[in-house]
């Protein structure tokens, strides 16, 4: 059996803490929409506002495999701390108001795999990265999971998700030549029909709308007003919903307004690590990501094993954990029950069942910035930092568990495929601690430079090269400066 909780009386705050999320949630929400607009300060990258349903992993049965149900779903599993789905919100929030009008028949539903109560969505869908979207027909059951996986591509969505409702909403299909319909207007459209095929799908309680494929390629719709007797008269065209909407008489849709990103921009100098802000890090590691990724995985049990004993003298539990396991990975850790397992040896090795994720030198202007992916830079840092404040001969390379966690363990795989692409300058040979600290300082400057601009940039932190001269003026043009500073810098919290 897969268990979160620990055996014995939890006490009733602890059995609380889950729903005060979605309580915060519901009262910001309130808050917010009283105000009149809502912030991306609710804590979440998606609100109920933005035309989305905000599902948390156990809910997904009774809310989205409801036997007997009409309605279709399009689910997007994402990671709220992962550049690439911050990145991509903002296409998708237009999307959802686009598809406002369907709603209906379709539903859109958004799980954030950050949450650790919804890692187990992952597995259970057999994702293997965010963000994924996913089509649930009306007869798709709960343990084949989905019917279709989707392109993220969102010009291409409306059009593949007609498709796929299609043979469940018999109006949707083209008049075929000599046949009569019983319907209020007929549209006539070139071949995919999106725009008749929308409003059909709009208008399915109000109106009864048919369309038909045009054979000339004129982009425009023509409308036909059908008569009782089955007559048919020309009454228009237009080439846009809104026109459309007009002929029919049909209501204009009051749409939900994306949510906008008012995060004040004026930058912040960088702060050096915290202990709290690494250990949060570490325990995010090993109590989230490593359960996300499957401890039971051969690649991934070796290297939270890794991770552990490199950063048991910044949290004792690490330490006990890396005693704990086994060098390679006990025959018993198979698929569900590795979750379990791997639960228990946390609980046993001292770990706090939910990673803390109170930021400090990492907190981001907005909840979804920042954060988890900041200290696991740190962590990394300061490692190096440790290794040649300690010794090479004393203390273990980073470089190769760095890359190993991150490679096989880290929740952003966007992340993972693009940093294993960086790793081409690795050497193969162990690097000595002086050299390392510098190889991972040149290597995120690289990654800084790359998303420099792009949307998971808090505007208060840019991507710049580090240090900047206020910082080292000295690192610009030497070496031993760097080396200098970035032991000072991270050797402060560990
Ligand atoms: C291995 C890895 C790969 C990633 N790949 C991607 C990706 O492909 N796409 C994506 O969108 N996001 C990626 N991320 C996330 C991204 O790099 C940032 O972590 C995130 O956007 C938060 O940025 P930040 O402003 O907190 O600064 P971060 O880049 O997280 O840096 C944290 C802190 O480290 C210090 N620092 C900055 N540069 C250096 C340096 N060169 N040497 C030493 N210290 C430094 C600064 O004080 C900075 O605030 C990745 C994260 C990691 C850990
Ligand atoms: C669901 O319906 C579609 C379309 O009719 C069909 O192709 C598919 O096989 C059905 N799936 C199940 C599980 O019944």
């Amino acid at each position: 059996m897969l268990s979160c909780r620990r055996p014995s009386g939890r006490p009733f705050a602890a059995r609380f803490f889950p729903l005060l999320p979605v309580l915060l949630l519901l009262l910001l929400l309130l808050l917010a929409t009283a105000a009149g607009s809502v912030s991306g300060g609710s804590g979440v990258l998606y609100t109920p506002v933005d035309g989305v349903t905000p599902l948390d992993f156990r809910q997904l049965r009774a809310a989205v495999y409801d036997p007997g149900r009409q309605r279709h779903w399009l689910l997007q599993v994402y990671h709220a701390s992962c550049g690439h789905c911050i990145a991509y919100s903002g296409a998708f929030k237009k999307l959802a108001s686009e598809l406002w009008p369907w709603r209906y028949t379709l539903r859109i539903g958004v799980i954030d795999v950050a949450k650790q109560r919804n890692a187990r969505a992952m597995r259970h869908f057999g994702l293997s990265g965010v963000p994924s979207l996913l089509y649930v027909a009306p007869n798709c059951s709960w343990a084949s999971g989905f019917s279709a996986a989707l392109p993220r591509d969102t010009s291409e969505l409306p059009e593949r998700l007609l498709d796929l409702m299609e043979p469940f909403v018999p109006q949707l299909r083209p008049l075929q030549p000599g046949e009569t319909a019983d319907c209020d207007f007929i549209l006539e459209e070139p071949r995919p029909g999106v725009l008749s095929r929308g409003l059909i799908l709009e208008a399915l309680h109000v109106r009864s709308l048919r369309w038909r494929a045009s054979v000339d390629s004129a982009p425009a719709v023509r409308l036909s007003r059908v008569a009782a007797d089955g007559s048919s008269a020309p009454a228009g065209s237009a080439s846009d919903a809104a026109s459309l909407r007009r002929l029919i008489g049909l209501k204009q849709p009051t749409r939900p307004t994306p949510t906008g990103d008012t995060a004040p921009s004026s930058p912040k100098a960088p702060r050096p690590p915290t202990r709290a802000d690494l250990k949060s890090a570490l325990i995010r590691a090993l109590v989230s990501d490593v359960a996300l990724a499957g401890p039971g995985r051969p690649r991934v049990w070796r290297a939270a094993r890794d991770v552990a004993r490199l950063a048991a003298p910044l949290l004792p539990a690490a330490g006990r954990l890396a005693a704990a396991m086994p060098e390679s990975l006990p025959a018993a850790l198979a698929g569900e029950a590795s979750a379990a397992i791997w639960q228990h040896l946390l609980a046993e090795s001292g770990f706090p069942e939910k990673p803390p994720d109170n930021w400090v030198a990492c907190a981001g202007s907005r909840p979804y910035f920042r954060g988890y992916p900041c200290g696991l830079w740190q962590l990394f840092h300061s490692l190096t930092a440790l290794r040649l404040k300690t010794g090479d001969a004393v203390a273990q390379p980073v470089a190769p568990v760095m890359r190993a966690f991150i490679v096989n363990c880290f929740s952003c795989s966007h992340c993972g495929r693009n940093f294993a692409r960086e790793l081409a300058d690795l050497p193969a040979e162990p690097m000595p601690a002086r050299q390392e600290l510098l190889w991972l300082w040149r290597l995120h400057n690289r990654v800084n430079h790359r998303l420099a601009g792009r949307p998971s940039e808090d505007p208060q932190h840019p991507k710049v090269q580090f240090p900047p001269a206020a910082l080292c003026p000295r690192c610009g043009d030497s070496e031993d400066a760097v080396v200098e500073f970035l032991t000072r810098w991270y050797s402060a919290a560990i």
